[in-house]
């Protein structure tokens, strides 16, 4: 039966004790304040102490507890600030290794896509996620209730003006245009925006780059050797590429990039659907009526803008089925990519 003197005589101990060392202060927790310690099992007997006896118990129990955490703690307090400390520490241990985070892995590939393009001159521009009307459609070349406008799910922050988060960074084009003297060799990163249904393949928000090139005489041939270059530098210099025509309203001609799948090399695998191809971005000669609308001498300028979604890349690259891991950040996910320079 448990009783006040039982409870006493272990405070008591407790009081006595002294330690030289650390681990020895640990060893006296542990034997006393752990799950199965001395403690822990006189609270156990609590529940046969008579209903009288309880009241004064219960107090000798809680004293009990206060004493022997005060202790360790006061003489962990004193042995480790004592001159003995290095007897009580082992300095010659190795630290604890502090954890470095690493990129994302659509931080990398936007670095990387960048720096290809900054290599051929082009300087990086960014622009605002919420726009007008005018800056995401109207000045490319999309007119009001034009169809290609349901192309692209829009987000309204307003209607009527009409206020969106930006579904392309393709608006970011029309303000390097107001605000750069030609000729423009631009790159753009962004985060854009889609009322899309989240899925392995498609997101409401997802980033992309854009590259807008103007001067005179630029021409179909320049796109296509810049296209070339970004693809072997990117995914190999055995790359080839191919162009298809496409249809975008600001530019004319349209197209769409496909890769040799990095992953089969051509030969045909579940990545590439069995063609051999992977399509990776759209591009074009920039429409006219984009000069027009956008206060530019059409007949003096050409130019080719490009857009790629970042996440795409990302997922062929490094050969991921689920869009939404880039979203998720687990930890043992984004602690996979490293890049030792970027
Ligand atoms: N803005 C297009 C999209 O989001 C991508 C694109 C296509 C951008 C062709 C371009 C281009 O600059 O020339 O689907």
């Amino acid at each position: 039966m448990l009783s006040k003197s039982k409870i006493n005589e272990v405070i008591a101990e407790i009081e006595k004790f002294s330690a030289n060392k650390i681990e020895e202060v640990d060893a006296f927790r542990i034997k006393h304040l752990s799950k199965k310690g001395t403690i822990a099992q006189l609270f156990g007997e609590f529940k046969t102490v008579s209903n009288d006896q309880k009241k004064e118990i219960g107090l000798a129990l809680n004293k009990l507890k206060t004493t022997a955490t005060d202790k360790i703690n006061s003489l962990k307090e004193e042995l480790l600030s004592s001159d003995d400390f290095e007897k009580t520490m082992d300095l010659t241990l190795p630290g604890n290794d502090i954890k470095l985070g690493s990129r994302h892995p659509l931080s990398l590939i936007r670095n990387e896509i960048l720096s290809i393009f900054s290599r051929l001159g082009f300087i990086i521009s960014e622009g605002p996620e919420i726009e007008d009307d005018w800056h995401n459609f109207s000045a490319l070349n999309f007119p009001k209730e034009h169809p290609a406008r349901d192309m692209q799910d829009t987000f309204f922050v307003e209607k009527d003006p009409d206020i969106v988060l930006h579904t392309h960074t393709s608006s970011v084009q029309v303000r390097d245009m107001e605000s750069h003297d030609l000729p423009i060799r631009l790159v753009t990163p962004g985060r854009v925006f889609r009322n899309e249904a989240i899925s392995a393949r498609a997101h409401c928000i997802f980033h992309q780059i854009e590259a807008l090139y103007i001067d005179k005489n630029v021409s179909f041939a320049d796109l296509k050797q810049t296209l070339t270059y970004f693809a072997k530098e990117l995914f190999g210099q055995d790359t080839k590429i191919r162009l298809r025509p496409s249809y975008f309203p600001f530019t004319e001609p349209s197209a769409e990039m496909d890769v040799t799948c990095s992953i089969c090399h051509g030969k045909g695998c579940n990545v590439c659907k069995g063609t051999g191809w992977l399509e990776i971005l759209g591009c074009g000669m920039v429409d006219p009526n984009v000069f027009e609308l956008n206060h530019l001498d059409k007949n003096k300028y050409t130019g080719f803008a490009l857009g790629m979604g970042i996440e795409r890349i990302a997922m062929l690259k490094y050969t991921i089925n689920d869009l939404r891991l880039f979203f998720e950040n687990d930890i043992r996910f984004l602690e996979q990519f490293t890049a030792a320079d970027i």
